[in-house]
């Protein structure tokens, strides 16, 4: 790209062209405040006026998030005109807005408080009618208030653009805009997949995860035996919540710390990642010699699986019937561990802390119990998970390195870790089905095909001679793409890997924000990279453990030859699969 020249306050520069004002100065060391501008363009309707800044060959001000930089370009940032206007539109977003900062998820983390300190803007200077309300908080995952939106519509883009679903956009018509769903629905009455990934990029408090914190502390006040168990991307993301610069595991801290909240154990679902992945490399092989279901498709990705009920239903039976990992935790910590603990499974309660907003909902599904009791009672995602240790008033950073209690689920291995990465589930599960059909290790224990962060990969694996070609996607864009196929009765693959959130879980809508104006010691196109430092978080982890196939975790093979028998038993049916339904997208009101 050629370069041109241009004065950001009177200093020369030369930047790329075709780049926005906002970009360019991004890149010459100045951050001019935005809201309604979002990732490289992938949101930028110009609607909120907080990037206004002065420049020659433009009339009045412009918004800097959509001008293009000219060569010869002056531009002033700072000048009395530009900062007075920028104040102005806050001051104007602000009067529209509802302030409940105490009461707010976002408190901590809100970007319109941000630039309202940076930009001086006052609340309460325009006081008159506002736009009225609209609440939901019908799923057990999200909520959406309207009295915090400031209309910038960052979560529509993110929901058409991940998923090509586009279940929120504006509604109504000037003073009474607000984004909802169609209609106003709730959220439970479309195909939402509850996946957060609006949450994730929302600027304010108008959407959120329902937080179940409350529920947590009445179970350990109530004298519950509370168990937790935390998902691998956890650990990839969690430091970031401390200062800690992305891509930091946190491990043995988050152990350290969840131990010092009181939990009755602590135990990771990796060991859980282990059993999916014994249960799921079996069907696939039990498919594939009995000539059955092809391909086979992963399930345990709660966003995913919504998205196939939604749209899909007719062809629920490629779904493999493995429960989610930490399903298959709570399962057999509410029977294994109670029975060998002595401890009635109705005095367990079970925490999984989750990247993920739709765990919350797939905890609540009917079909997630044994014997009327519920495989986990509450989820937390890791950003409640770091409200629970600054509100204990635990310094995160201080704390040493401690251990997952190590009794009966303690052990896991390195394919359970990479859980949390786009392709990850699908090389756990190459590692065990080569060793299932060959008698031998994967000599290179890599997969290096299914890696990366593309929002679609494929890969041919041989396996003695036999080629098996396999998928994997992210984002519901991307598995359209390849169920679509499968619809045709045109899929040439026979196993298939599909996460809702683009990037896999390490991107899951409950992680830490990442919003680079609270990012200072970040590189400027964090955006674009952090996905693949969680994601080498996790990879790093697999290579320092001594063990990296499910199969040769010494504590699965225990729980087979005590308790469930053999993979896809009876019990292990009972206990650690499911069944899925079709829905109706858009049911009557
Ligand atoms: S969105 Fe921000 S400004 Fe609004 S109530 Fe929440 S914390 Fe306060
Ligand atoms: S939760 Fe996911 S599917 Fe639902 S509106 Fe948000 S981005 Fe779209
Ligand atoms: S809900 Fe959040 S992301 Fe969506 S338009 Fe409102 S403020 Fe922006
Ligand atoms: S950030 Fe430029 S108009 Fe909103």
């Amino acid at each position: 790209m050629a370069k041109i020249n241009i004065k950001i306050e009177g200093v020369a520069y030369q930047v790329e062209e075709g780049l926005t004002i906002l970009e360019a100065a991004r890149e010459c060391g100045y951050e001019i405040p935005s809201l309604c501008s979002f990732n490289h363009g992938e949101c930028s309707l110009a609607s909120c006026r907080v990037c206004l800044v002065e420049a020659t060959g433009a009339r009045g001000l412009v918004a800097s998030c959509v001008y293009p930089v000219a060569e010869g370009m002056e531009i002033k940032i700072s000048s009395p005109k530009a900062a007075a206007a920028r104040r102005l539109s806050v001051e104007l977003l602000l009067s529209n807005h509802s302030m409940n900062c105490q009461q707010c998820e976002k408190n901590g983390h809100c970007e319109l408080l941000y630039v309202a300190q940076i930009t001086g803007a006052r609340e309460g200077k325009f006081l008159g009618a506002k736009t009225p309300v609209s609440y939901d908080d019908l799923t057990p995952s999200l909520v959406r208030d309207t009295s915090k939106c400031i209309l910038c519509g960052r979560c529509v883009a993110r929901c058409q653009n991940a998923h090509g679903t586009g279940i929120l956009g504006f509604e109504k018509r000037g003073f009474s805009t607000i984004v909802a769903p169609a209609a106003e629905r709730s959220f439970s009455e479309t195909p939402c997949i509850l996946c957060g990934q609006c949450v994730s990029v929302c600027p304010t408090g108008a959407l959120s995860e329902k937080s179940e914190i409350e529920k947590v502390d009445a179970a350990m006040l109530a004298g519950k035996h509370v168990v937790v168990q935390t998902a691998p991307a956890v650990r990839a993301a969690l430091g970031e919540e401390f200062g800690l610069p992305i891509g930091t595991a946190v491990t043995g801290k988050m152990v350290a710390a969840l131990k010092r909240l009181g939990f009755a154990k602590v135990y990771d679902t990796n060991f859980a990642a282990d059993l999916t992945i014994m249960e799921e490399a079996n069907e696939l092989l039990g498919r594939i010699k009995n000539d059955g279901v092809l391909p086979m498709i992963t399930s345990c990705s709660p966003g995913w699986v919504n998205y196939a009920e939604y749209y899909y239903g007719d062809q629920l039976d490629h779904l493999s019937s493995c429960k989610s990992p930490h399903q298959m935790q709570g399962a057999i910590i509410k029977s294994y561990y109670a029975e060998k603990n002595n401890i009635d499974p109705k005095d367990i309660f079970v925490v999984s802390i989750m990247p993920c907003t739709a765990k919350k909902f797939e905890k609540e599904r009917p079909e997630m119990e044994c014997e009327g009791l519920r495989d986990v009672d509450a989820v937390l995602t890791t950003r409640e998970l770091a409200k629970l240790i600054k509100r204990s008033g635990i310094n995160f950073n201080k704390l040493p390195d401690e251990e997952f209690d190590q009794d009966i689920m303690g052990e896991y291995t390195g394919a359970g870790v990479i859980f949390g990465a786009t392709g990850g589930v699908m090389e756990a599960a190459l590692r065990t089905a080569y060793f299932a059909l060959t008698g031998k290790e994967h000599e290179a224990i890599k997969f290096e095909a299914v890696r990366g962060m593309d929002g679609l990969k494929e890969a041919e694996i041989n396996i003695n001679g036999n080629v098996i070609k396999v998928a994997i996607a992210s984002g519901m864009k991307n598995a359209k793409v390849l169920m679509d196929q499968i619809r045709d009765g045109k899929s040439p693959y026979t196993f298939i890997e599909i996460m809702g959130c683009p990037g896999g879980c390490i991107n899951g809508g409950g992680q830490p924000y990442v919003k680079p104006m609270f990012l200072p010691n970040e590189d400027t196109n964090i955006l674009d990279t952090f996905k693949q430092k969680r994601a080498q978080a996790l990879y790093s982890e697999d290579e320092r453990q001594t063990l990296r196939q499910s199969h040769n975790n010494t504590q699965i093979q225990a729980l087979y030859k005590e308790f469930l028998g053999e993979p896809n038993s009876h019990k292990a049916h009972e206990l650690l699969h499911t069944h899925y339904h079709s829905r109706e997208r858009f049911p009557e009101k």
